[in-house]
Protein backbone atom coordinates (compact mmCIF):
# COMPACT_ATOMS: atom_id res chain seq x y z
CA UNK A 1 0.00 0.00 0.00
CA UNK A 2 1.59 3.15 -1.05
CA UNK A 3 1.14 7.08 0.17
CA UNK A 4 -2.36 7.80 1.56
CA UNK A 5 -3.03 11.55 0.44
CA UNK A 6 -5.90 13.99 2.42
CA UNK A 7 -8.15 16.96 2.37
CA UNK A 8 -9.12 17.90 6.32
CA UNK A 9 -11.35 19.98 6.87
CA UNK A 10 -12.16 21.88 10.62
CA UNK A 11 -15.01 24.56 11.13
CA UNK A 12 -15.96 23.91 14.81
CA UNK A 13 -14.49 27.22 16.29
CA UNK A 14 -13.80 30.00 15.47
CA UNK A 15 -11.01 29.08 12.15
CA UNK A 16 -12.08 27.96 8.30
CA UNK A 17 -9.59 25.65 7.65
CA UNK A 18 -8.40 23.15 4.98
CA UNK A 19 -5.31 20.93 4.42
CA UNK A 20 -3.93 18.49 2.02
CA UNK A 21 -1.54 15.90 4.37
CA UNK A 22 0.33 12.72 3.05
CA UNK A 23 0.49 10.05 5.11
CA UNK A 24 3.65 7.51 4.09
CA UNK A 25 2.59 3.34 4.81
CA UNK A 26 5.76 4.34 7.18
CA UNK A 27 3.16 6.43 9.22
CA UNK A 28 5.60 9.75 8.18
CA UNK A 29 3.04 12.50 7.49
CA UNK A 30 3.75 15.90 5.26
CA UNK A 31 1.69 18.89 5.36
CA UNK A 32 0.98 19.87 1.21
CA UNK A 33 -0.73 22.76 2.56
CA UNK A 34 -2.55 24.28 5.33
CA UNK A 35 -5.18 27.09 4.63
CA UNK A 36 -6.58 28.66 7.79
CA UNK A 37 -9.13 31.72 7.67
CA UNK A 38 -8.83 33.39 10.96
CA UNK A 39 -12.77 34.82 12.18
CA UNK A 40 -10.54 37.20 15.02
CA UNK A 41 -11.87 40.28 13.46
CA UNK A 42 -15.57 38.50 13.65
CA UNK A 43 -15.87 38.48 16.99
CA UNK A 44 -13.43 40.86 18.38
CA UNK A 45 -16.35 43.29 19.33
CA UNK A 46 -18.05 40.84 20.96
CA UNK A 47 -14.92 39.51 23.30
CA UNK A 48 -15.83 36.33 22.27
CA UNK A 49 -16.87 33.79 19.73
CA UNK A 50 -20.59 34.20 18.70
CA UNK A 51 -21.81 30.80 17.63
CA UNK A 52 -24.18 32.62 14.65
CA UNK A 53 -21.74 34.54 13.03
CA UNK A 54 -19.18 31.63 13.62
CA UNK A 55 -21.29 29.49 11.49
CA UNK A 56 -21.83 32.20 8.93
CA UNK A 57 -18.66 33.11 7.88
CA UNK A 58 -17.47 29.30 8.04
CA UNK A 59 -20.38 28.99 5.13
CA UNK A 60 -19.16 31.85 3.63
CA UNK A 61 -15.39 30.72 3.09
CA UNK A 62 -14.84 27.53 3.11
CA UNK A 63 -15.15 26.66 -0.56
CA UNK A 64 -12.64 29.47 -0.83
CA UNK A 65 -10.14 28.19 1.86
CA UNK A 66 -10.87 24.65 0.56
CA UNK A 67 -9.70 25.36 -3.23
CA UNK A 68 -6.71 27.43 -2.01
CA UNK A 69 -5.43 24.17 -0.08
CA UNK A 70 -6.13 22.55 -2.74
CA UNK A 71 -3.74 24.90 -5.30
CA UNK A 72 -1.34 24.83 -3.13
CA UNK A 73 -1.06 21.19 -2.18
CA UNK A 74 -0.92 20.64 -6.50
CA UNK A 75 -2.37 17.14 -5.89
CA UNK A 76 -5.48 17.66 -8.01
CA UNK A 77 -8.92 16.08 -7.04
CA UNK A 78 -7.69 12.70 -8.29
CA UNK A 79 -5.03 12.70 -6.58
CA UNK A 80 -7.19 12.36 -3.16
CA UNK A 81 -7.79 9.32 -1.52
CA UNK A 82 -10.16 10.43 1.08
CA UNK A 83 -11.76 13.37 2.97
CA UNK A 84 -11.49 14.06 6.72
CA UNK A 85 -13.71 16.94 8.26
CA UNK A 86 -14.24 17.45 11.94
CA UNK A 87 -17.52 16.06 12.94
CA UNK A 88 -17.27 17.90 16.92
CA UNK A 89 -17.25 18.43 19.64
CA UNK A 90 -17.16 22.13 18.90
CA UNK A 91 -20.10 24.66 17.97
CA UNK A 92 -22.45 22.61 15.99
CA UNK A 93 -23.69 25.32 13.10
CA UNK A 94 -19.70 25.67 12.47
CA UNK A 95 -19.23 21.85 12.52
CA UNK A 96 -22.15 21.07 10.57
CA UNK A 97 -20.52 23.45 7.44
CA UNK A 98 -17.28 21.74 7.33
CA UNK A 99 -18.94 18.64 7.49
CA UNK A 100 -21.55 18.98 5.24
CA UNK A 101 -18.95 20.40 2.59
CA UNK A 102 -16.92 17.41 3.21
CA UNK A 103 -19.91 15.20 2.62
CA UNK A 104 -20.52 16.26 -1.07
CA UNK A 105 -16.43 16.92 -1.82
CA UNK A 106 -16.54 12.84 -1.06
CA UNK A 107 -20.00 12.29 -2.80
CA UNK A 108 -19.08 14.04 -6.17
CA UNK A 109 -15.41 12.62 -6.24
CA UNK A 110 -15.88 9.28 -5.04
CA UNK A 111 -13.82 9.52 -2.55
CA UNK A 112 -14.85 8.23 1.13
CA UNK A 113 -15.35 10.41 4.04
CA UNK A 114 -13.69 10.11 7.51
CA UNK A 115 -15.75 11.85 10.56
CA UNK A 116 -12.87 13.14 12.77
CA UNK A 117 -12.73 13.84 16.58
CA UNK A 118 -11.61 17.68 16.79
CA UNK A 119 -9.38 16.30 20.06
CA UNK A 120 -7.76 13.58 17.95
CA UNK A 121 -6.27 15.80 15.97
CA UNK A 122 -4.62 17.87 18.12
CA UNK A 123 -3.46 14.62 20.03
CA UNK A 124 -1.64 13.55 16.51
CA UNK A 125 -0.72 17.36 15.94
CA UNK A 126 2.41 16.67 17.03
CA UNK A 127 3.54 14.26 14.25
CA UNK A 128 2.74 16.60 11.55
CA UNK A 129 6.39 18.59 12.70
CA UNK A 130 8.51 15.37 13.09
CA UNK A 131 8.09 11.91 12.87
CA UNK A 132 6.87 10.44 16.76
CA UNK A 133 6.05 6.72 17.58
CA UNK A 134 2.98 5.66 19.87
CA UNK A 135 2.73 5.07 22.18
CA UNK A 136 2.76 8.83 24.12
CA UNK A 137 1.33 10.78 27.25
CA UNK A 138 -0.20 13.98 25.93
CA UNK A 139 -1.51 17.38 27.89
CA UNK A 140 -3.99 18.57 25.53
CA UNK A 141 -4.66 22.50 26.69
CA UNK A 142 -7.26 24.45 24.67
CA UNK A 143 -9.71 26.91 25.03
CA UNK A 144 -12.23 23.69 25.62
CA UNK A 145 -10.17 21.23 26.96
CA UNK A 146 -7.70 20.30 29.74
CA UNK A 147 -6.98 16.52 29.65
CA UNK A 148 -4.11 14.35 29.92
CA UNK A 149 -3.98 11.39 27.79
CA UNK A 150 -2.06 8.04 27.20
CA UNK A 151 -2.11 7.78 23.30
CA UNK A 152 -1.45 4.77 21.78
CA UNK A 153 -2.76 5.60 18.22
CA UNK A 154 -5.21 6.90 16.36
CA UNK A 155 -8.46 6.15 18.17
CA UNK A 156 -6.52 4.83 21.09
CA UNK A 157 -6.44 6.50 23.60
CA UNK A 158 -7.38 6.46 27.59
CA UNK A 159 -7.80 9.56 29.53
CA UNK A 160 -5.80 9.73 32.84
CA UNK A 161 -7.22 13.37 34.00
CA UNK A 162 -9.23 16.41 32.95
CA UNK A 163 -10.56 19.61 33.97
CA UNK A 164 -13.19 19.69 36.92
CA UNK A 165 -14.08 23.38 35.63
CA UNK A 166 -12.53 25.42 33.21
CA UNK A 167 -9.86 24.66 30.64
CA UNK A 168 -6.65 26.44 30.75
CA UNK A 169 -7.08 28.39 27.99
CA UNK A 170 -10.73 29.48 29.11
CA UNK A 171 -8.68 30.57 32.19
CA UNK A 172 -6.42 32.55 29.86
CA UNK A 173 -9.00 34.32 28.08
CA UNK A 174 -11.41 35.02 31.53
CA UNK A 175 -9.04 36.63 33.07
CA UNK A 176 -7.37 38.34 30.39
CA UNK A 177 -10.67 39.86 29.96
CA UNK A 178 -10.46 40.97 33.40
CA UNK A 179 -7.45 42.45 32.74
CA UNK A 180 -8.94 44.28 29.11
CA UNK A 181 -7.25 42.85 27.28
CA UNK A 182 -9.09 41.79 23.59
CA UNK A 183 -9.82 38.18 22.62
CA UNK A 184 -8.20 35.66 22.45
CA UNK A 185 -6.75 36.68 25.89
CA UNK A 186 -4.01 33.74 25.60
CA UNK A 187 -1.84 35.42 23.11
CA UNK A 188 -2.65 39.14 24.10
CA UNK A 189 -1.74 38.01 28.54
CA UNK A 190 1.58 36.48 27.25
CA UNK A 191 2.37 39.29 25.48
CA UNK A 192 1.55 41.89 28.56
CA UNK A 193 3.19 39.48 31.10
CA UNK A 194 6.32 39.41 28.94
CA UNK A 195 6.87 43.11 30.88
CA UNK A 196 5.80 41.73 34.24
CA UNK A 197 7.05 40.82 37.65
CA UNK A 198 4.57 38.47 39.50
CA UNK A 199 6.88 37.50 42.48
CA UNK A 200 4.46 39.47 44.30
CA UNK A 201 0.90 38.16 43.77
CA UNK A 202 0.24 34.84 46.04
CA UNK A 203 -2.08 33.11 43.67
CA UNK A 204 -4.45 29.85 45.03
CA UNK A 205 -3.13 26.62 43.81
CA UNK A 206 -5.62 24.41 43.44
CA UNK A 207 -5.94 20.23 44.04
CA UNK A 208 -2.52 20.08 45.85
CA UNK A 209 -2.00 16.73 46.98
CA UNK A 210 -4.77 15.49 45.11
CA UNK A 211 -3.86 12.25 44.30
CA UNK A 212 -5.07 12.07 40.68
CA UNK A 213 -4.64 14.22 37.58
CA UNK A 214 -7.49 16.36 37.21
CA UNK A 215 -7.07 20.64 36.69
CA UNK A 216 -9.18 22.89 38.47
CA UNK A 217 -8.98 26.82 37.13
CA UNK A 218 -12.40 28.17 38.77
CA UNK A 219 -10.09 29.47 41.88
CA UNK A 220 -7.16 31.20 40.15
CA UNK A 221 -9.82 32.80 37.92
CA UNK A 222 -11.86 34.32 40.50
CA UNK A 223 -9.01 35.57 42.32
CA UNK A 224 -7.50 36.96 39.40
CA UNK A 225 -10.48 38.24 38.28
CA UNK A 226 -10.57 40.37 41.70
CA UNK A 227 -6.78 41.28 41.84
CA UNK A 228 -7.53 42.84 37.94
CA UNK A 229 -10.30 44.74 39.46
CA UNK A 230 -8.05 46.04 41.66
CA UNK A 231 -4.97 47.19 39.00
CA UNK A 232 -4.67 50.50 38.81
CA UNK A 233 -1.64 50.77 36.42
CA UNK A 234 -0.32 49.16 33.30
CA UNK A 235 2.79 47.54 35.76
CA UNK A 236 0.34 46.41 38.73
CA UNK A 237 -1.54 44.10 35.30
CA UNK A 238 1.58 43.16 33.63
CA UNK A 239 2.90 41.91 37.43
CA UNK A 240 -0.40 40.03 37.66
CA UNK A 241 -0.27 38.51 34.25
CA UNK A 242 3.36 37.59 34.55
CA UNK A 243 1.39 35.89 37.68
CA UNK A 244 -1.43 34.56 36.65
CA UNK A 245 0.81 32.63 33.24
CA UNK A 246 3.53 31.54 36.06
CA UNK A 247 0.45 29.71 38.32
CA UNK A 248 -1.26 28.17 35.20
CA UNK A 249 1.43 26.97 33.76
CA UNK A 250 2.81 25.43 37.56
CA UNK A 251 -0.48 23.48 37.93
CA UNK A 252 -0.36 22.32 34.16
CA UNK A 253 3.08 20.88 35.19
CA UNK A 254 2.22 19.57 38.67
CA UNK A 255 -0.48 17.83 36.67
CA UNK A 256 1.39 16.59 34.48
CA UNK A 257 4.39 15.16 36.68
CA UNK A 258 1.62 13.16 38.65
CA UNK A 259 0.75 11.70 35.45
CA UNK A 260 4.88 10.90 34.41
CA UNK A 261 5.35 9.17 37.09
CA UNK A 262 1.76 7.04 36.96
CA UNK A 263 3.01 6.70 32.98
CA UNK A 264 6.89 5.80 33.56
CA UNK A 265 5.36 3.10 35.34
CA UNK A 266 3.78 1.05 32.81
CA UNK A 267 6.30 2.61 29.71
CA UNK A 268 9.88 2.05 28.43
CA UNK A 269 9.22 4.28 25.96
CA UNK A 270 8.86 7.87 27.89
CA UNK A 271 7.44 11.09 25.58
CA UNK A 272 5.54 13.49 26.53
CA UNK A 273 3.37 15.77 24.22
CA UNK A 274 1.58 19.33 24.83
CA UNK A 275 -0.44 19.96 22.21
CA UNK A 276 -3.64 22.49 21.98
CA UNK A 277 -3.29 26.38 21.52
CA UNK A 278 -1.92 26.72 25.48
CA UNK A 279 0.89 25.30 24.22
CA UNK A 280 1.60 28.01 21.81
CA UNK A 281 2.80 29.79 24.95
CA UNK A 282 6.35 29.77 26.15
CA UNK A 283 5.90 29.66 29.91
CA UNK A 284 4.02 26.94 29.87
CA UNK A 285 6.35 25.38 26.98
CA UNK A 286 9.33 25.64 29.28
CA UNK A 287 7.81 24.55 32.51
CA UNK A 288 6.48 21.37 30.92
CA UNK A 289 9.68 20.74 29.32
CA UNK A 290 11.72 21.55 32.88
CA UNK A 291 9.07 18.83 34.35
CA UNK A 292 9.63 16.10 31.41
CA UNK A 293 13.78 16.52 31.61
CA UNK A 294 13.33 15.71 35.23
CA UNK A 295 11.14 12.71 34.96
CA UNK A 296 13.41 11.52 31.90
CA UNK A 297 10.45 11.97 29.35
CA UNK A 298 11.61 13.58 25.93
CA UNK A 299 9.47 16.28 25.25
CA UNK A 300 7.85 17.50 22.12
CA UNK A 301 5.15 20.33 21.00
CA UNK A 302 3.99 20.81 17.56
CA UNK A 303 4.90 23.87 15.53
CA UNK A 304 3.29 27.10 16.17
CA UNK A 305 1.28 26.97 13.62
CA UNK A 306 -0.21 23.48 14.40
CA UNK A 307 -1.17 24.31 18.20
CA UNK A 308 -4.02 26.55 17.48
CA UNK A 309 -6.89 25.18 15.63
CA UNK A 310 -5.47 24.32 11.78
CA UNK A 311 -6.69 21.09 9.55
CA UNK A 312 -3.58 19.56 8.64
CA UNK A 313 -4.15 17.73 12.04
CA UNK A 314 -7.66 16.96 10.91
CA UNK A 315 -5.96 15.48 7.72
CA UNK A 316 -3.58 13.71 9.45
CA UNK A 317 -6.00 12.27 11.85
CA UNK A 318 -8.23 11.38 8.95
CA UNK A 319 -5.51 9.91 6.78
CA UNK A 320 -4.59 7.56 10.16
CA UNK A 321 -8.05 6.37 10.64
CA UNK A 322 -8.45 5.65 6.67
CA UNK A 323 -5.09 3.67 6.68
CA UNK A 324 -7.25 1.55 9.12
CA UNK A 325 -10.03 1.56 7.33
CA UNK A 326 -12.13 3.06 9.65
CA UNK A 327 -14.44 4.96 7.03
CA UNK A 328 -17.69 6.67 8.07
CA UNK A 329 -21.02 6.65 6.74
CA UNK A 330 -22.11 9.73 4.50
CA UNK A 331 -24.78 10.17 6.95
CA UNK A 332 -22.62 10.65 9.83
CA UNK A 333 -23.97 13.43 12.24
CA UNK A 334 -22.07 16.62 13.74
CA UNK A 335 -21.65 15.92 17.27
CA UNK A 336 -21.77 19.21 19.58
CA UNK A 337 -19.97 17.16 22.13
CA UNK A 338 -18.17 14.19 21.64
CA UNK A 339 -15.83 12.92 24.51
CA UNK A 340 -12.85 10.69 23.65
O1 LIG B 1 -6.71 24.80 20.23
P1 LIG B 1 -7.34 26.13 20.12
O2 LIG B 1 -6.97 27.00 18.94
O3 LIG B 1 -8.91 26.02 20.09
C1 LIG B 1 -9.64 25.11 20.84
O4 LIG B 1 -9.80 23.95 20.38
O5 LIG B 1 -10.07 25.53 21.95
O6 LIG B 1 -7.05 26.89 21.49
C2 LIG B 1 -7.45 28.21 21.69
C3 LIG B 1 -7.07 28.61 23.09
C4 LIG B 1 -7.62 29.96 23.52
O7 LIG B 1 -8.14 29.85 24.82
C5 LIG B 1 -6.38 30.86 23.48
O8 LIG B 1 -6.46 31.94 24.39
C6 LIG B 1 -5.30 29.89 23.89
O9 LIG B 1 -5.63 28.70 23.20
N1 LIG B 1 -3.99 30.37 23.44
C7 LIG B 1 -3.02 30.76 24.30
C8 LIG B 1 -1.94 31.22 23.51
N2 LIG B 1 -2.29 31.07 22.20
C9 LIG B 1 -3.55 30.54 22.18
N3 LIG B 1 -2.99 30.78 25.65
C10 LIG B 1 -1.87 31.25 26.21
N4 LIG B 1 -0.80 31.72 25.53
C11 LIG B 1 -0.78 31.72 24.19
N5 LIG B 1 0.28 32.18 23.52
ZN1 LIG C 1 -8.82 23.09 19.11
Amino acid sequence: TGPLVVLGLETSCDETAAAVVRLSPEGRAEVLSSAVHSQIDDHAAYGGVVPEIAARSHVEMIAGVAARAMDEAGVGYDGLDGIAATAGPGLVGGVMVGLSFGKAVALARGLPLVAVNHLEGHAVSARLGEPVDYPFLLLLVSGGHCQLLEVRGVGEMTRLGTTIDDAAGEAFDKIAKALGLGYPGGPALERLAASGDGSRFDLPRALLGRKDCDFSFSGLKTAASRLAAACETDEDRADLADAVQTAIARQLAERSDRAMKAYAGAHDHRLFVVAGGVAANRTVRATLEATAARNGFAFLAPPMAYCTDNAAMIALAGAERLRKGWISDIDVAARPRWPL
